[in-house]
């Protein structure tokens, strides 16, 4: 089984940006030990700063992998762009956000991406991706 991990925009600043809300661990770190626990898994991940590379790496993973995992980051909150390539795709896409968006404001409650989700993990740190996995295993 293929998961296909995709990080938006700042998440390649994780372990230095806002390490109270992120945490002080370095993401390609965490994906190691991810990829060490479910050794049967190829695991990939790919992360842009830029909503137009996001939509193209939805669509060209499409038929590559078995599952997904976004974490749009601040384009949650804004991108009907990204929204319509999950929608468009046929790979189940699991929505994940590090922080509890619910417990901060208001325009973080919003997410375009989760209704075509096949669910959405929020406020559990780096274990949302974890948490992503094993919903898609
Ligand atoms: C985030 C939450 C978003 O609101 C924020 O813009 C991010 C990270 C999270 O993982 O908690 O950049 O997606």
């Amino acid at each position: 089984m293929k998961i296909h991990i995709i990080n938006g925009p700042n998440l390649n600043l994780l372990g230095k940006r806002e390490p109270e809300i992120y945490g002080y661990q370095s993401f390609q770190e965490y994906v190691d030990e991810l990829q060490q626990k479910y050794n049967d898994i190829e695991i990939s991940y790919f992360q842009s700063n830029s909503e137009g590379e996001l939509v193209s790496e939805l669509q060209e993973s499409d038929d590559n992998v078995e599952g997904m995992v976004i974490n749009a980051a601040a384009y949650t909150h804004t991108s009907i762009a990204i929204a319509d390539a999950v929608r468009a795709i046929s790979t189940p896409v699991v929505e994940v956000h590090i922080s509890n968006v619910f417990q901060r404001e208001p325009f973080r409650h919003h997410s375009y991406i989760a209704p075509h989700c096949l669910g959405s993990i929020s406020g559990f740190g780096l274990k949302v991706y974890d948490l992503a996995i094993q919903s898609l295993i």
